[in-house]
């Protein structure tokens, strides 16, 4: 095997944001651009001699392309044994589930989760570390440290890896081993759900929709689901992966998961609908009529946890991002268990899951998980929701009505406002974060400020302290509107305004969660002063 170590300059913008590196596909086929990345990787991330590492991306645009570069530059880093998904694909709790099981040095995901794909859409690399979890904050500025000063890249030729072969194949000194993903995750989820139960009511006139959105967990649904849980074929629909995800974005939420939206508000809507995004870690938990809020969904998770195999013994605590709804603080003082609230990031969530600090935790984005993994799971999500179905044999509108008078109900509204220059996005979020003093006791829209701060995390476990995590303001009929800037975006800025209502289990629960916050809406445009600076009179999005 011949490695060669080639010069390079480096690229100063490789800053991987919350979820690793993504940029236009164009920006990655740079020459020597994903090459720096991964070689910075294999300088700072730990010893690559000998090692295990498991690699797979959702499959879109440049996957397979990026993957051959990654076995190459691999094979010249030392890796002794390359795991890669069959066909280069691999979901990421699947791979997050991989590295722990085979006790990897970590894994390479390619993926830039639902943002679009294409060769105009875009692409993405992280790296998990050996709990499966992404690379701490600490590693990942040493990685982007290290693409600032990179002089050089190591690669070998060893030929084109054939992904699509199972089984292993010795290319240069390396092993690269072919698997088939879905197995090992469907024994996981077996081992948690009652998956008696569930193939019982799949095989009943029961129907359900899947919405696989082109992208990775096609081949996953349509093993569980189908195959192993007996449910009829169509069950699973857009189910093979596409490298532009169909022209699709595949993200599940009620904007860009739209037809399934309609299909459940339609005469003939199945029981249950649900989707997942383009890598596999985010879900749509959906009834008839019913679009489940996540922050809704992972309160109910927890409040009929025991009911399932996997959490029967109870859960150690719960913990959400700071912008999800407060649906599962109340859950937890019933049962008595902690609840953590963390930055946005599901970093934050694997030093709790670590240390057995939390069992399940969850985030307004449509992603929920819990210790099986240290990544949101899709999937994982849609089979806790079809094990409570079949436990209790409530639907999902049921399901979440019993919780609503039981709990009340947090409605739950984003609003996510798009800024072209990212200059006067950041002053606008700054200009809200130095107006939190003056914010209590205003008055906007027949609300009263009660409460303002910037919020701040001190993670319990390794003492870091993440401060600017976004500004939460609480209101006197508590009801609460926080401000973030987005970490995610490729281009300008985004300000996401999150709106939630408290509305207590004695009254009238029902209504559109969009129209019952629409006030606090406005009193959160006027705060940021949004149509002044920056021209803005509604938002750009509205989920
Ligand atoms: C978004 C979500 C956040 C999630 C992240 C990665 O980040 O809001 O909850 O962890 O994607 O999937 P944002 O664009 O808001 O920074
Ligand atoms: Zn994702």
């Amino acid at each position: 095997m011949n490695v060669q170590s080639v010069p390079t300059t480096p690229f100063p913008d490789q800053q991987p944001g919350t979820a690793g590196l993504r940029r236009k596909v164009a920006i990655f086929r740079q020459p020597n651009y994903l090459q720096n990345f991964l070689q910075a990787i294999f300088d700072s991330a730990g010893d690559f001699h000998g090692a295990t590492v498991v690699a797979g991306g959702d499959g879109r645009y440049f996957n397979r392309e990026a993957l051959q570069i990654l076995a190459q530059m691999a094979a010249a880093n030392g890796v002794a044994r390359l795991i890669i998904g069959i066909g280069g694909l691999l979901s990421t709790p699947a791979a997050s589930m991989l590295i722990r099981q085979r006790a990897a040095l970590g894994g390479f995901l390619l993926t830039a989760s639902h943002n679009p794909g294409g060769p105009e859409g875009d692409f993405g690399l992280k790296f998990n570390t050996a709990s499966g979890g992404q690379a701490s904050e600490a590693v990942t500025a040493d990685i982007y440290q290290t693409t600032r000063s990179l002089s050089r890249y190591l690669i070998a030729n060893i030929g084109s890896v054939d992904l699509d072969r199972p089984g292993e194949h010795r290319y240069g000194s390396m092993r690269v081993e072919v698997i088939d993903p879905v197995t090992g995750y469907a024994a996981m989820m077996e081992s948690l759900f009652d998956f008696d139960r569930i193939g019982e009511l799949l095989r009943s006139d029961f129907r359900m929709r899947f919405d696989a959105m082109h992208a990775v967990t096609g081949p996953y649904a349509e093993e569980i689901l189908v195959r192993r849980l007996g449910a009829p074929a169509g069950t699973v629909i857009n189910a093979s992966p596409l490298p532009d995800f169909g022209g699709g974005h595949p993200d599940p939420n009620p904007v860009d998961a739209a037809d399934l939206v309609h299909i459940m508000d339609g005469d003939d809507a199945p029981d249950f609908a649900a989707a997942s995004d383009g890598d596999g870690d985010r879900n749509m938990i959906l009834g008839r009529g019913l679009v489940v809020s996540p922050g809704d969904s992972l309160a109910v998770l927890a409040a009929n946890a025991t009911l399932t195999p996997g959490y029967r013994d109870g859960l150690a605590g719960v913990a959400r991002s700071m912008p999800t709804s407060r649906a599962v603080d109340a859950v937890a003082a019933r049962l008595g268990i902690p609840c953590y609230e963390t930055p946005t990031g599901w970093r934050f969530f694997c030093n709790l899951l670590e240390a057995g600090l939390v069992d399940l935790c969850g985030e307004e984005s449509f992603g929920t998980s819990s210790s099986h993994a240290r990544e949101k799971d899709g999937l994982w999500a849609v089979l806790f929701w079809l094990d409570l179905q079949a436990a209790t044999g409530k639907d999902v509108p049921g399901l979440i009505q019993a919780h609503w008078r039981e709990y009340g109900r947090h409605a739950f509204c984003r609003h996510d406002y798009f800024i072209p220059d990212a200059e006067t996005g950041r002053k606008i979020f700054a200009g809200i974060e130095g107006a939190v003093g003056t914010l209590v006791g205003a008055q906007g829209a027949g609300v009263t400020v009660g409460h303002a701060d910037v919020f701040s995390y001190h993670d319990p476990v390794d003492g870091s302290i993440s401060d600017h995590q976004g500004v939460r303001v609480t209101l006197t009929d508590d009801s609460r509107i926080v401000f973030r800037l987005s970490g995610t975006g490729t281009a300008g800025a985004t300000l996401r305004i999150y709106l939630e209502r408290f509305m207590p289990p004695d009254g009238d629960c029902s209504g559109d969660a969009a129209v019952l916050t629409a006030d606090l809406g406005q009193a959160a445009k006027d705060m940021a002063r949004l149509s002044e600076l920056a021209g803005l009179d509604r938002p750009t999005g509205i989920i």
